[in-house]
């Protein structure tokens, strides 16, 4: 192999240990500067869109509850109630998000749409790194372009959770694989594969990518979706807790069937399960 190139804040590398994914259930990448900043930034300004009336924050709202983007207030009612505001934004809302926010002038919303928009930019070429890695060490051939074809429909979702004790209840998510790309507070836990409940490493200087059950199926249940779980901490309880997550989802003909309830199944049932059994709980799309 050639020489190190030194890096420069443009051509900063990223490094990730993809063997992880495999070994341990996600990977840990250590931003880049540029792009930490624009992380931070996004988070900032998310705060600070949360803070805005709430007749102003509903203008954001679009579509029905299933095909739902822009903004969401879950205030339900009950013992394991959804108590959490969220913006879930496409690539493909931006121009609507602007078109919005310049109709409130508001500068914390002018300011967190255009955060998210550069972030969606910024956040790309490490999206694209992961899949590249992953298809050449794993030997999923044409993955990579799978992903990059999808991007229009990656989802980069911004949570608030006021502050009560329910917070995200375990799960393995249903798509491709996940980036836990910011947070508050500490709370998030996954599933190792020895059944134990582990703090996961994501603060502002690095995220998480761990596959969902569409990777999991991609890869023959060479990876796993991992599960996890977000609990709530002193901190969190006192003063809410806000986090950043990025969905990517990749061309394929198969979808986790919406008539199972992930939520219903056992913790890591899928971590031991033979992979023709596995690919019985997905449906062609
Ligand atoms: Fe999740």
């Amino acid at each position: 192999m050639g020489n190190t190139v030194p890096s420069s804040p443009e051509t900063e590398e990223i490094v990730m240990d993809i063997e992880t994914v495999r070994s341990h259930g996600f990977v840990t990448v250590e931003y880049p500067s540029q792009l930490r900043t624009s992380v931070v930034a996004a988070m900032e300004s998310w705060k600070k869109f949360c803070e805005l009336p709430d007749h102003e924050k509903s203008k954001f709202s679009g579509g029905d509850r299933r095909t739902d983007f822009g903004y969401m207030l879950r205030n339900d009612k009950g013992p394991n109630a959804d108590h959490k505001e969220q913006f879930h934004v496409l690539r493909l809302n931006i121009e609507e998000m602007k078109r919005i926010s310049d109709e409130i002038r508001d500068s914390r919303a002018t300011l967190f749409i255009d955060a998210i928009d550069s972030l969606i930019t910024e956040i790309s070429p490490l999206i694209q790194n992961f899949a590249q890695k992953v298809e050449q060490y794993y030997g999923l051939a044409g993955f990579e372009k799978e992903v990059m074809n999808s991007q229009d429909h990656w989802v980069f979702r911004y949570l608030h959770y006021f502050g009560s004790e329910t917070l995200a209840h375990e799960h393995a998510d249903r798509g491709g694989f996940t980036l836990h790309t910011n947070e508050s507070d500490e709370g998030g836990q996954y599933l190792d594969f020895s059944g134990n409940w582990i703090p996961w490493p994501v603060n502002e200087k690095q995220t998480i990518i761990f596959p969902g059950m569409g990777l999991q199926h991609r890869s023959d249940s060479e990876l796993k979706a991992l599960w996890h779980r977000v609990k709530p901490t002193p901190a969190s309880l006192l003063q809410g807790r806000y986090a950043m997550v990025t969905f990517i989802d990749f061309q394929i003909d198969w979808k986790w069937d919406p008539a199972q309830r992930i939520q219903d199944m056992s913790p890591g049932f899928n971590y031991d399960l033979l992979n023709e059994e596995f690919k019985k709980f997905f449906v062609r799309r």
